[in-house]
């Protein structure tokens, strides 16, 4: 079955084609960072405009690229939440004019499970199915959530940050530090042979089930303290966002990050005793993260499924991938689908 995948939650417009769940015939990419750049952070009034603009182009690009012709499309796959609604909005509406016209099903797709789904899209991944039972960490710019799957469709949140979400907090570290946006690559590339033992950056652990929405504490993440320290340390050594010492900073700040993650994950997993964990989001790029996951995994002998660097950040391969398993809303209920900017995934048990 070829899907057509559509995704505009936030400042990609991409479109893509997947055979069977798994084969990426194509993956087209428009990516609006330069556009949000000078505003250090996504603009949606411009996101939406530019998703207007450019999901024509990246819809021929995808069909081009597939080597298909419209007519050999099965299914129309879109995310409908969680995201900014107007750009939700311009995708949602595109794919349901799309699968009128075509006279095939429409597919509804949660940006999180995508995001989950996009390790299986890897060649050599196992698929999805047998590898659960599994935990499932997402990390994203909008996103960090520990979720138990025990099936495809079948999750149970475990945990959630209960301010900013990782990628927020590379991204607006970033900022502070003087580096362009979007900031997780920036702190990634610049923290590269610093010493992150140089500043001691607060791991901070959330102890009350008040803000957790009955999770546990353990499971949860708290990142905006983090970014207040930071602040302080930079209006204490101004010349902290310069090199020799900015290297040592971000390292010190980027590890705070990693460790939060790599421990929450590691509690997860010997809560649930499952012996596999996939990494998924923009944030899962991270190399420092890969580094002290693999790690982290090896000591209790859990095997880490990633995703592949082009399926890592937002993408429509992932949202088509996991149509094509047969997962998704359908039926009538997906024609009156609405955008839901703030779908969660998984209930909580
Ligand atoms: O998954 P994604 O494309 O969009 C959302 O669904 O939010 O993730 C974007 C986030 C941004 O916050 C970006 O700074 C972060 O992923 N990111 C990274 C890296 N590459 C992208 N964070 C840390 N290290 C990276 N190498
Ligand atoms: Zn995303």
């Amino acid at each position: 079955m070829n899907v057509l995948g559509i995704e505009t939650s936030c400042d990609e417009t991409a479109a893509a084609v997947v055979a069977d769940g798994r084969v990426v015939r194509s993956s087209a990419v428009f990516s609006q960072v330069a556009l949000h750049c000078p505003h250090g952070g996504v603009v949606p009034e411009i996101a939406s405009r530019q998703h207007v603009e450019n999901l024509p182009r990246v819809l021929d690009e995808a069909l081009a690229q597939s080597g298909l012709r419209w007519s050999h499309l099965q299914a129309v796959a879109v995310t409908y939440g969680p995201g900014l609604a107007s750009s939700l909005l311009v995708g949602l509406s595109a794919a349901k004019a799309l699968a009128l016209r075509l006279n095939i099903p429409l597919i509804g797709i949660n940006h999180l499970e995508a995001h989950l789904y996009s390790v299986f899209l890897a060649p050599d991944a196992p698929c999805y199915e047998t590898a659960c039972p599994l935990v499932a960490c997402i990390v994203s710019g909008g996103h960090t959530c520990l979720v138990r799957v025990d099936a495809p469709g079948s999750y149970q949140r475990l945990g959630q940050t209960i301010d900013d979400a990782a990628g927020e907090a590379f991204d607006k570290g970033a900022k502070l530090l003087g580096l362009e946006y979007p900031g997780g690559p920036a702190i990634d590339r610049v923290s590269a042979g610093g010493d992150a033992g140089r500043v001691a950056f607060p791991r901070t652990r959330v102890m009350m089930s008040k803000f957790t929405d009955g999770l546990s504490p353990a499971l949860c993440f708290s990142f905006s303290g983090l970014k207040t320290s930071l602040l302080y340390y930079l209006r204490d050594h101004p010349e902290a966002v310069q090199e020799p010492a900015l290297k040592d900073v971000a390292a010190g700040y980027q590890e705070a990050i990693v460790e939060c993650l790599v421990r929450g994950a590691q509690r997860a997993l010997q809560r649930e005793r499952v012996r596999t964990l996939v990494v998924a989001g923009g944030v899962s790029l991270n190399r420092r993260l890969r580094v002290r996951l693999l790690d982290m995994a090896a000591g209790l002998n859990v095997r880490v499924l990633l995703p592949s660097s082009s399926h890592c950040v937002d993408n429509a391969a992932m949202v088509a991938g996991l149509a094509g398993i047969g997962q998704g809303i359908t039926g009538e209920a997906a024609w009156s689908l609405d955008v839901c900017p703030n779908l969660v995934l998984g209930k909580i048990t």
